[in-house]
């Protein structure tokens, strides 16, 4: 068997947590071969270009690949070539039924270990549900001899990836192997935060775990914003005073749309399914799944609420497609699913986005997709905030306001300064907020007793919440309706 070095890193799959794991490896001095499948994306890489959209990546990708620290290629073996630590970060998407598809990583596990040498070392950085490393092995078909197998989870932002790769909060490492752990932790040793060294099936929870948690957050923070709406209080200030409380903290209590991405929807999942296998019903997680998909219909309903009842024919302005800020991902992002049901409901949907167009075309049959924003909103009837780019609050308020057929935003990430929006004399509608209006003006009209009485305006539509207008007792949820 040849001599390993832990220096040289053979990194398999090329998708986010592989590529910036294998450009933060490379640029503190370690050598890093990457093995991607896809040809596209390996003639990418090679001329330095990131095949996703992160910032920073592609002047980072760019630097290391001139400077030969990091290459790609397709041949594991090439890859494993005097390499002492081969990282999996293959993905595991959601088979139909919630469990985690292990195939890709079952087949980096076979072609590592055809090649690895004595004293090589396998990384597992791909999320696998809690048990999976121990089972790994035998799933894979190995015989006895296979590497260790260190599970050292990775848990990036999309958007954010290289300050969170660069500086992250902890580094878990779980293994039965205490020399190959300690391999794993030496190899990161230049990286800040606290370490967790134990066992790869509590690393493997820790990962689930901490998604979990914050999706919970998510969905805890957004049945609050729901009863703000009911009971006439504003999520915003409820989230600042909750979240002030270290114990709790403000992160992750942004109400709005719910979560996408390519992990939480996935995780929460997994994470149930894996209780479900131990015989145990996790309802909390259940409860936050459920929670996040009313999210959308009541988004929805709300919408149709402020167009006084009715979607069909409208014309619906979407700002913001990708699953969050900062990316180009479509993976489970909202959009799809609110689009669709304003589709559903004979809505005329436009959409933007600054960066996720390209991917979303197939995504969205029927819609009309636009680069420009302010071509985007021309003559709709409403207009939906749906991903919270920060350029969208920066758009000329003014010009788009003279541009719709009707002054009304809902803002679905609580973006927007409502006052502003109520001064240009906007409808507008935050998550968990009173609805803002402009005051309806008031005209004369025949009291039908020969006498001119002044009446409110219309306002367009129906009745909308204001603070302290909620009765006690239970209302009808316009969601289920919807
Ligand atoms: C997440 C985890 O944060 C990361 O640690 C893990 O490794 C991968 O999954 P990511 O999916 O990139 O990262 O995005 P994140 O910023 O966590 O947001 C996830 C979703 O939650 C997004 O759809 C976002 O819009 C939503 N979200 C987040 C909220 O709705 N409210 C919040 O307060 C925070």
């Amino acid at each position: 068997m040849p001599a390993v070095d832990d220096s040289r890193v053979c990194v398999v799959g090329g998708g986010y947590v592989g590529l910036v794991t294998a450009a933060a490896l490379a640029e503190s001095g370690h050598e890093v071969r990457v093995v991607e499948a896809d040809a596209g994306r390996r003639a990418a890489l090679r001329q330095g270009r990131s095949p996703i959209h992160e910032p920073g990546l592609d002047e980072l990708l760019a630097r290391l690949v001139r400077a030969g620290s990091l290459s790609v290629t397709d041949d594991v073996a090439e890859a494993m070539r005097g390499a002492g630590m081969a990282i999996i970060a293959v993905g595991t998407p959601p088979l139909p039924d919630g469990h985690a598809d292990l195939s890709q990583v079952c087949a980096a596990l076979c072609a590592i270990s055809a090649v690895a040498g004595k004293d090589t070392v396998v990384v597992v950085k791909s999320s696998v549900p809690p048990g999976t490393t121990r089972e790994l092995p035998r799933l894979a078909g190995l015989r006895a001899g296979a590497p260790p197998l260190v599970v050292c989870p990775e848990f990036l932002r999309e958007g954010n990836a290289l300050e969170d790769v660069r500086n992250p909060a902890r580094i878990v490492v779980g293994g039965d192997d205490r020399a190959a752990c300690a391999r794993v932790l030496a190899l990161f040793a230049h990286l800040p935060g606290h370490r967790v060294a134990t066992d790869p099936t509590s690393a493997e929870m820790i990962k689930y775990g901490a998604n979990s948690f914050l999706a919970l957050k998510i969905s805890f923070i957004n049945e609050i914003a729901h009863l703000c709406e009911l009971a006439g209080a504003d999520v915003q200030a409820v989230a600042d005073g909750v979240g002030s409380d270290p114990r709790i903290g403000r992160a992750f209590l942004n109400a709005g749309l719910g979560f996408g991405g390519s992990c939480f929807p996935k995780d929460v999942r997994a994470l149930e399914e894996t209780a479900g296998y131990h015989g145990h019903s996790f309802w909390l997680l259940k409860a936050a799944a459920d929670v996040n998909a009313l999210q959308r219909r009541r988004f929805v309903a709300r919408v149709q609420e402020l167009l006084g009842g009715r979607l069909a024919g409208r014309r619906v302005a979407v700002l913001g497609v990708a699953f969050k800020p900062g990316t180009d991902d479509m993976r489970q992002a909202v959009s799809i699913d609110i689009v669709r049901h304003l589709q559903d409901l004979g809505a005329r949907v436009s959409a933007t986005d600054p960066v996720a167009l390209d991917n979303a075309a197939r995504l969205m049959p029927g819609v009309r997709l636009v680069a420009d924003a302010y071509e985007c909103v021309r003559g709709a009837d409403a207009v939906l905030l749906v991903t919270e780019w920060p350029e969208y609050a920066a758009l000329d308020w003014e010009r788009v306001a003279a541009s719709l057929r009707r002054r009304v935003v809902v803002d679905g990430r609580n973006l927007l300064d409502g006052a502003a929006m109520l001064e240009l004399g906007f409808t507008y509608a935050g998550v968990g907020r009173p609805v803002m209006r402009p005051k309806p003006a008031r005209t004369l009209r025949g009291s039908g007793r020969g006498r001119l009485e002044l009446v409110d305006g219309a306002g367009g539509g129906a009745p909308v919440s204001r603070p302290g207008s909620a009765r006690p007792g239970p209302r009808r949820d316009a969601a289920r309706s919807a």
